[in-house]
């Protein structure tokens, strides 16, 4: 695979897998991003310019995505918008990107025959409970609960589709919480460590007993690189690192990370429809393609992360102002009877 093309490279995950590929191919690799409040091509610094192309645009523009399809060995498909608490507020990005956009590739991958691989999230299944012994496999049925994870289930069933009514060489990949570095301010481990960074109180959602299936997201890289290359055409692979915590133990490991009383954080207003559980049984990725996550000691994980936002306030703190005055909003609306939208995407 010479010739990689990535929508949403500039995004936290896409980005770090950009950076991945740097480090174990010789892949020439293009991103198209629209740079939406989630993008950063600050995220790439230090890429080769020899080895990277940059195009800003849209991946719902039909013959922008064709042009850069055709030459393409493969296409690996980031780009989503992808905060739950957004989807509440606002749905129409979400059905604009996750859906008419993964149309728009498949389309262009269709025509020009290249392989394309889908990334997900293990949101697509619902959520389990706390004691239920069950983790979610290729064969758990879809139930999304959020605007988001129901546009992701819907891109999904897309890829499924154009896999078996057409033939394209697809593959799918479930993936459950990532952490790292690059993640943009608004997600729940981030959001924390900027918020002791600056001196603000840390925020969690209801009781804090919801439980996600943290991985590093550096074995996410690793594993959509393996089934990109090695992957079986027309299968999901669900990438989890048996990372299960709920956000209350997170949010104390953070603060003693940092030095911090573990109960100096505030209790708010709880997300509507708030998923209470998701875990992935990774075991046919393990299986099939050997695949192992290496980073799976969540402190030592969440040491670097929190090592790496002190070192980059350059890197967040724009982003930090405009994400805090969101939440004020998107608390505020909360509070105010019933959950209101106008539908106004704009
Ligand atoms: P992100 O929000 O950090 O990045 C998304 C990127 O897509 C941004 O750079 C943005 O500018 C770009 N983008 C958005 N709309 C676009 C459009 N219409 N055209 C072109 N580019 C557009 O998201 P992320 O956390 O890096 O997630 C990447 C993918 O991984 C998503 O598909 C998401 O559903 C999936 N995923 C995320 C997680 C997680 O924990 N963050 C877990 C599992 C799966
Ligand atoms: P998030 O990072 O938004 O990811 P997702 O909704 O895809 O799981 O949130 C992770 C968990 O943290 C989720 O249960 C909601 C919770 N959360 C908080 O408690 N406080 C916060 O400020 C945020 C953003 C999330």
């Amino acid at each position: 695979m010479k010739r990689i093309l990535v929508t949403g490279g500039a995004g936290f995950i896409g980005a770090n897998f950009v950076h991945y590929l740097i480090e174990h191919s010789d892949a020439h690799i293009t991103i198209l991003d629209s740079l939406t409040y989630a993008g950063n091509l600050a995220s790439l610094r230090g890429i080769p310019a020899a080895q990277l192309s940059t195009v800003i645009g849209d991946i719902t523009d039909a013959p922008l995505v064709d042009e850069l399809v055709s030459p393409s060995d493969a296409v690996v498909h980031f780009a989503a918008e992808s905060h739950n608490d957004n989807s509440l507020f606002d749905p129409r990005p979400f059905l604009e990107t996750n859906v008419v956009g993964t149309y728009t590739l498949l389309e262009a991958v269709r025509r020009h025959d290249v392989r394309f691989h889908h990334i997900s999230t293990d949101e697509v299944y619902g959520d389990l409970e706390l004691d239920d012994p069950n983790r979610f496999t290729d064969t758990t049925p879809y139930n999304p609960s959020s605007p988001y994870s129901s546009t992701k289930a819907a891109s999904d069933l897309l890829v499924r589709a154009w896999v078996r009514s057409f033939g394209v060489r697809a593959t799918i990949s479930n993936c459950s919480n990532n952490y790292g570095p690059y993640q943009h301010v608004e997600k729940f481990i981030p959001r924390q460590i900027t918020n002791i960074l600056a001196g603000v109180r840390p925020k969690l959602y209801g009781s804090g007993h919801n439980v996600r299936d943290w991985i590093h997201v550096d074995d996410h890289s690793s594993a959509v690189w393996e089934i990109l290359r090695r992957g079986t055409p027309g299968r999901t692979y669900l990438i989890g690192a048996d990372g299960e915590r709920n956000n209350h133990d997170v949010l104390e490991m953070i603060l003693v990370l940092m030095g911090r009383d573990p109960a100096a954080f505030d209790t708010v207003t709880d997300r509507p429809g708030h998923d209470l559980r998701y875990a992935i049984d990774a075991s046919v990725l393990r299986e099939e393609l050997g695949w192992r996550p290496a980073h799976q000691d969540l402190s030592a994980g969440l040491a670097q992360t929190i090592s790496w936002y002190r070192d980059n306030t350059w890197w967040w703190k724009d982003a930090k102002v405009a994400t805090e005055e969101r939440y004020v909003l998107q608390e505020a609306m909360l509070a105010a009877p019933g959950l209101h939208n106008d539908g106004d995407a704009s």
